[in-house]
């Protein structure tokens, strides 16, 4: 998504970074139009003897701006609160492309995602089926359910990220599977018209998700009789090269599974988030200070853990780059936030040519950077752009210090009540 002009100044497509940086303040998402349609390319020209459709996983990035661009490549989406499917309807989201995950469901979620028509709504557990056929029965229209079952399969990346072991909150059991079938087909409103699993996120090896197709293929010959499905989902979890990961392509998953799918009938769903729109983003960031500790030196830098999350909780590792050419000698740097907790670091031990004043690039932060942001601290969201060639536009503001006090000051007058 960079590169560097003759001056060796980073440009984003069209756009400098120092000038980008300049325009808009940073700490600064800046989000390449080109690479997104590039990402979303790959997804909507999938090749397969059965039909294939991609749903973008929205918790990657909810932007408002990003998901219009997503939905006209020709994507659906991957939902799992209230919050982002209110956010795919105001984008004008085909309920139909929509599907719906998650482990706790609230009723007034699901009441919210069954007026509305979604493609599916992925059934989690026991009781969650309870809830959905009671709920169904209120209702005017039938509505189209899945099951997400977890088989059990270990993948190699990050134990907060792999969701598919018994272990794990989510998913119904394989062996549970069949009996929510048998009671979904026999509950009036409900018609179940899919199977699906989501193994983990940054999977490097297809393998997995190669098992985990023959697992649900297998599943669906015995709901068959039941119900008349319609679809397998696979869910996301393509990994991404931050540094020097393998990143598997799509197309290869797709024809990996297809001597299983081809003669089912059932068409394939994927729910990408990450390699739609982490290599489309990268965080501009400021240097304040260049410090000399005892043993480190320290780029105290103006983004956070708040701004990205990633390296304080997993820590993950995002190629930092500078954005201007530099006298300054090569030095390791510790780039540092502001934040008042000695997990707050961007990236340890880099080697940059850098002073004070400077503006960074974190590379790679399109997906789960802006989405996992947080007020901690008391700083703002920071702002957005989207750069198509040499333009840029905002596509999220810096938030205010009004916005950020205004829930509480709205009630900060309000007296004590009994309950
Ligand atoms: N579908 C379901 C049901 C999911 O839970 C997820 C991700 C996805 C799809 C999309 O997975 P992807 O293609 O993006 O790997 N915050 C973490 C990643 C958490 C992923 C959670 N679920 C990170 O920053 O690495």
């Amino acid at each position: 998504m960079i590169d560097f002009d003759q001056q060796k100044k980073m440009m984003i497509e069209g756009c400098a970074a120092t000038r980008l940086a300049a325009g808009y303040g940073t700490p600064l998402y800046v989000y390449s139009s080109a690479q997104l349609k590039a990402n979303c390319s790959i997804y909507a020209g999938l090749q397969a003897p059965f039909p294939v459709s991609t749903h973008y996983a929205v918790k990657a990035n909810p932007n408002l701006t990003l998901l219009e661009n997503i939905k006209a490549a020709g994507l659906g989406f991957d939902v799992v609160s209230g919050g982002e499917l209110e956010r795919c309807l105001r984008i004008g989201a085909e309920p139909k492309t929509i599907v719906y995950s998650g482990v706790g469901k609230t009723e007034a979620e699901l009441v919210r995602a069954m007026d509305s028509g979604l493609g599916c709504i992925n059934i989690e557990s026991a009781g969650e089926c309870e809830r959905i056929t009671h709920l169904a029965q209120q209702r005017q229209h039938p509505v189209r359910l899945a099951i997400r079952v977890n088989p059990d399969i270990a993948v190699d990346s990050h134990p907060y990220i792999a969701t598919a072991l018994a272990s794990s909150k989510f998913g119904v059991p394989l062996d549970q599977a069949l009996r929510l079938a048998k009671l979904i087909a026999a509950a009036p409103n409900c018609n179940l018209v899919g199977l699906g699993c989501h193994l983990g996120s940054m999977l490097e090896d297809l393998a997995p998700l190669v098992a985990a197709c023959r697992q649900l293929v297998a599943l669906a010959t015995r709901i068959a009789p039941h119900s008349a499905l319609e679809h397998l989902s696979l869910g996301g979890g393509l990994a991404v090269r931050y540094k020097n990961e393998n990143q598997p392509l799509p197309q290869d998953l797709v024809d990996s599974c297809t001597p299983m799918l081809k003669d089912t009938g059932l068409s394939l769903l994927l729910e990408p988030g990450r390699s739609i729109i982490a290599s489309a983003g990268l965080l501009l960031t400021r240097v304040e200070h260049c410090k000399t500790g005892a043993k480190h030196n320290f780029a105290i830098v103006d983004a956070a853990m708040n701004d990205l999350l990633r390296p304080a909780l997993y820590d993950a590792w995002h190629e930092i780059v500078a954005a201007q050419p530099s006298q300054a000698p090569l030095e390791k740097w510790d780039v540092v936030g502001p934040v008042c907790e000695s997990g707050d670091f961007i990236g340890k031990d880099r080697e940059l040519a850098i002073a004070a004043g400077d503006v960074l690039a974190v590379c790679t932060t399109g997906a789960y950077g802006a989405s996992m942001a947080s007020n901690y601290n008391c700083r703002p969201h920071a702002a957005a752009v989207l750069v198509q060639g040499a333009s840029a536009k905002s596509i999220a503001m810096r938030q205010t210090d009004a916005q950020m006090l205004a829930a509480e000051l709205e009630v900060i007058d309000s007296s004590f009540a009994p309950i």
